[in-house]
């Protein structure tokens, strides 16, 4: 089959096109013929060594978590799918023809979209769910800072907010704006002009996609015993002591129940996903040089077919 590979981490240059032997389902695997894989900034970051110290990779390693494709096989003891369903999820090296899922991270894809946008969905929308309603604890009536709101991630995260009645406030740059209102966000706020701090108090829980400065800037904005939720960089203790918060690394787990809840939002028209750039598997490098200049609206997807 087709695959996108790295055979060393680096820049966009060490992904290469390549012919590798199909992958074979194991226990509680489906295999999968992939047709469409969404990009991460994971990806890139995995491609440039990044977690190396934490998640190292076997060489040379297939890259991509986020597909929806149809099941082509399945593995020894698996009996809740079967040949010819149409799944989304995500597995280990989904920019590939074919990828071998595990089952507990897969589910029937939204029955509304075709494979492009289902496979846009499940880390960015499961990574929002998670951080908003597992980690955050938000629920109806309450208030969250959501920032980089028109990015993948972002965009799921606004949605399930609204959906659960939760008044939204969200950072984006000026060009996402009408976005951001069309995503449903009560305030947006365009960091180009405005310093959110300046006009944001007193929010139950502050949705951190972006780290650094961005993170430390927000403490302020929290309601005593609100809660900061970090997907990119660990609050310090210290920081959230200070004003009397709480701070929380979330890293999303696979969630088969979760996905299949998404679909159904999804397809009740309740929940939908942006997705500014599709581009061929063979032009995995570009997808990634654009992940990475981190202004993408919405997803990049990579077509396998
Ligand atoms: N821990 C986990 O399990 C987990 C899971 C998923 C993602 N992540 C991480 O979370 C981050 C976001 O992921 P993503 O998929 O949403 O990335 P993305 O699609 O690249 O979106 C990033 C967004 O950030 C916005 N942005 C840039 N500078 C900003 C600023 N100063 N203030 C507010 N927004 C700003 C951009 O919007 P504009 O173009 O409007 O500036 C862009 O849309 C990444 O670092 C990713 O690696 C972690």
């Amino acid at each position: 089959m087709r695959a996108i590979r790295i055979h060393q981490y680096g820049g966009p240059e060490v992904l290469t096109v390549e012919e590798v032997p199909q992958p074979e389902p194991g226990a509680g695997q489906v295999l999968v013929r992939v047709c469409a894989a969404g990009v991460n900034p994971a990806d890139w970051k995995i491609r440039a060594g990044y977690f190396k110290d934490f998640m190292p990779l076997q060489l040379p390693a297939i890259l991509g978590f986020d597909f929806s494709g149809e099941i082509e096989a399945v593995g020894p003891g698996v009996t809740k799918f079967k040949k010819g369903e149409q799944v989304y999820g995500s597995a280990m090296g989904t920019y590939a023809e074919y990828v071998a899922a595990k089952i507990a991270e897969i589910a029937p894809k939204p029955s509304s979209l075709d494979h492009v946008h289902s496979a846009s969905i499940p880390v960015a929308a499961q990574t929002a769910w998670q951080a908003l309603f597992d980690a955050g604890g938000l629920t109806a009536g309450k208030k969250v800072l959501i920032h980089g709101a028109s990015g993948g991630v972002g965009s799921f995260a606004v949605q399930l907010a609204k959906a659960k009645g939760v008044y939204v406030i969200a950072t984006g740059s000026g060009r996402n704006q009408e976005y951001l209102k069309q995503l449903g966000v009560d305030k947006p706020i365009d960091y180009e002009k405005t310093k959110f701090e300046d006009v944001v108090r007193d929010v139950d829980v502050v949705f951190d996609t972006q780290g650094g400065e961005t993170q430390q800037r927000s403490w302020q904005t929290l309601e005593k015993g609100g809660v900061l939720v970090s997907i990119v960089q660990p609050p310090p203790e210290t920081e959230a002591a200070k004003y009397g918060v709480k701070g929380v690394f979330l890293g999303r787990q696979p969630n088969a129940e979760q996905l299949v809840e998404i679909a159904k939002l999804v397809d009740a028209g309740r929940l939908k996903t942006t997705v500014e750039v599709v581009l061929p598997l063979a032009e995995a490098r570009r997808a990634h040089e654009l992940s990475q200049a981190g202004h993408v609206r919405g997803k990049i997807v990579l077509t396998c077919g």
